[in-house]
């Protein structure tokens, strides 16, 4: 299976294609295991990770606005729904690692490269409901400040001088649920890991009478349970880009793709034409990756595996439209027709329309991470 998709991905099936281009790759040809490892890797380069990440040891539940985020932006095969949905091309979920119990917030963005554009940050927080005895006593005021303070010194995170407010809301003191807000100048800040010092959270009372503000309680990851717990959402492009205008999949994803795989029974061979080759004419085939069979199932969360399908056929003169050649194929397959030039082969049969995929998983830190690749489903063949 995985020497399939090797060879599908590096010799793109055309078969007018003299195979003895083949000796020249560093494709190593005999051991399988050093074919399998090399496949891997090579698998991980398109997938842009450098090492896999470990198989979690324990069974954790991805943050479930990250899942819901993925069934937002993708189908259930993974592919991209909408280019338009997410501004880059990865969002990345981080938890809390200060083990404070006051709101103050640590988060370990290590992770994150450096060529990596920084486009939002938001810092999500869960509020709890006010018990109950506390109820009664808030009646007359309606609404709290929460502001976010950039920490500048640890140790004066207290005083005006420690701290630089990032962002400020009004919330209501009855509400419970998640509360979000944007803190991207603290990302791009901390580009330096010494100057991360973590973010502090202050509830300012904006009531005509004095409460204390102890009781606007949020969940923290100690206490509470891990579906609630503190999180960073950062929204990045790491400036990988396909060669196929994204910006046009929507409309591309109307287009009906060729007709769908029909397995060549007695019954079909019969209704339709094989070429003078012998072969069947340029369409898409199904080709599925399978990350359990890769291994990768411990790591990856969405999806289990995805149909990246493959175009196989021949392209023989003359080319219909419904091989959706360009013009460049249609004169290449009239000059191998009339064998006006020696050594012009018939058009190859490869995608012409590329589809983007995405995944959800677990790094090595168990941050759960959103990426979106380009150009991973072939969404329809042609001959070019
Ligand atoms: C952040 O995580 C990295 C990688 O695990 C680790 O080497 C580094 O010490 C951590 N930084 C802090 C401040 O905890
Ligand atoms: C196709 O036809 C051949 C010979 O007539 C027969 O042996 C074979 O079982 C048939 N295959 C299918 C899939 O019907």
């Amino acid at each position: 299976m995985l020497r399939f998709i090797f060879l599908v991905t590096f010799l793109q099936g055309c078969i007018a294609r003299p195979t003895a281009s083949v000796e020249n790759n560093d494709i190593p040809q005999e051991d399988p295991e050093e074919i399998r490892s090399e496949a891997i890797k090579r698998l991980l380069e398109v997938f842009g990770i450098d090492d896999p990440p470990h198989s979690l040891s324990h069974v954790k539940q991805p943050p479930q606005y990250m899942v819901d985020l993925y069934n937002t932006v993708a189908d259930e095969d993974g592919v991209t729904k909408d280019p338009d949905l997410l501004e880059g091309n990865t969002v990345r979920s981080f938890f809390d690692k200060s083990n404070s119990d006051q709101m103050h917030f640590l988060f370990n963005l290590s992770t994150v490269s450096k060529s990596e554009k920084v486009l939002t940050a938001e810092l999500h927080l869960f509020k709890l409901k006010p018990r109950p005895s506390e109820i009664a006593y808030f009646k007359r005021h309606h609404f709290c400040q929460i502001n976010v303070y950039l920490v500048l010194d640890k140790q004066k995170m207290h005083l005006s001088q420690g701290r630089k407010l990032l962002s400020s809301k009004l919330i209501p003191i009855h509400s419970s649920g998640w509360e979000v807000l944007t803190i991207t100048q603290a990302v791009r800040a901390w580009t330096d890991e010494n100057k991360n010092h973590g973010l502090l959270v202050v509830i300012r009372n904006i009531g005509a009478t004095q409460f204390d503000t102890n009781i606007i309680r949020f969940a923290t990851g100690k206490i509470h349970h891990e579906s609630k717990q503190p999180m960073l959402v950062l929204f990045t492009d790491d400036g990988r880009r396909g060669v196929a205008s994204i910006s046009n999949q929507a409309e591309d994803l109307l287009v009906k793709p060729n007709e769908p795989y029909v397995p060549v029974t007695n019954r079909t061979r019969r209704t339709r034409s094989l070429s003078e080759d012998g072969q069947w004419p340029c369409q898409r085939h199904p080709l599925y990756v399978d990350f359990d069979e890769i291994g990768w199932s411990g790591w990856i969360i969405s999806p289990r595996g995805y149909n990246a399908y493959h175009c196989k056929g021949s392209c023989p003169f003359p080319l219909g439209q419904n091989m959706r050649p360009t013009n460049h194929a249609t004169v290449q397959s009239i000059i191998n027709a009339l064998k006006l030039v020696k050594g012009v082969s018939s058009p190859c049969c490869v995608p012409d329309k590329l589809f983007s995929i995405n995944l959800l998983y677990f790094d090595d830190e168990e941050n759960v991470i959103l990426k979106q690749y380009d150009d991973m489903v072939a969404g329809s063949c042609g001959c070019h």
